[in-house]
């Protein structure tokens, strides 16, 4: 079926295959930031913003994109623009360990922001909560959110 969507701004026309779900869809277009974690909507690595609200990929059909605002972590900076606040925290903050749960943290820390622009550090946390790190950087994760936030408010 053919879809149509915006993706990081861009409206975009797509074949989804019969019954393929969100994140195959995004990763056959090479949106190579939403990873394939555990497929069950467990882990969090397949996160996107779904008309800004955080959501697992994984777990929708493809077919649910149709018509709707999709971002990834390849577009939460302005095309020429410096890297988002968050980016650049996590990178200051050392957040970023193998990586692979980075761009679904980014995407549910900028899912936060957008609705609480002070969260304390246990709104962060509950905010994450869906998002797994292997590499148990926790702590410093949450720093860089508050980082960031600090920033974006000034
Ligand atoms: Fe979607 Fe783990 S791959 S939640
Ligand atoms: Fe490795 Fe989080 S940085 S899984």
């Amino acid at each position: 079926m053919d879809l149509q969507l915006t993706l990081n701004g861009k409206r975009v026309v797509w074949q989804a295959e019969p019954g393929e779900n969100a994140l195959d869809l995004l990763r056959r277009h090479s949106l190579s930031s939403v990873k394939w974690g555990c497929g069950e909507g467990d882990c969090g690595a397949c996160t996107i913003l779904l008309d800004g609200r955080s959501v697992r990929s994984c777990l929708l059909v493809a077919a649910q994109l149709q018509g709707r605002e999709v971002t990834t972590v390849e577009g939460i900076k302005e095309p020429a623009g410096p890297p988002h606040p968050l980016q650049t925290a996590f990178v200051e903050k050392g957040a970023v360990q193998c990586g692979y749960c980075t761009p679904g943290m980014l995407l549910s820390a900028k899912a936060l922001l957008a609705s609480n622009p002070s969260p304390s550090t246990e709104e962060v946390c509950r905010a994450l909560d869906g998002n797994l790190c292997r590499c148990t950087g926790y702590q410093k994760i949450i720093e860089a959110v508050q980082l960031a936030a600090g920033r974006m408010r000034d």
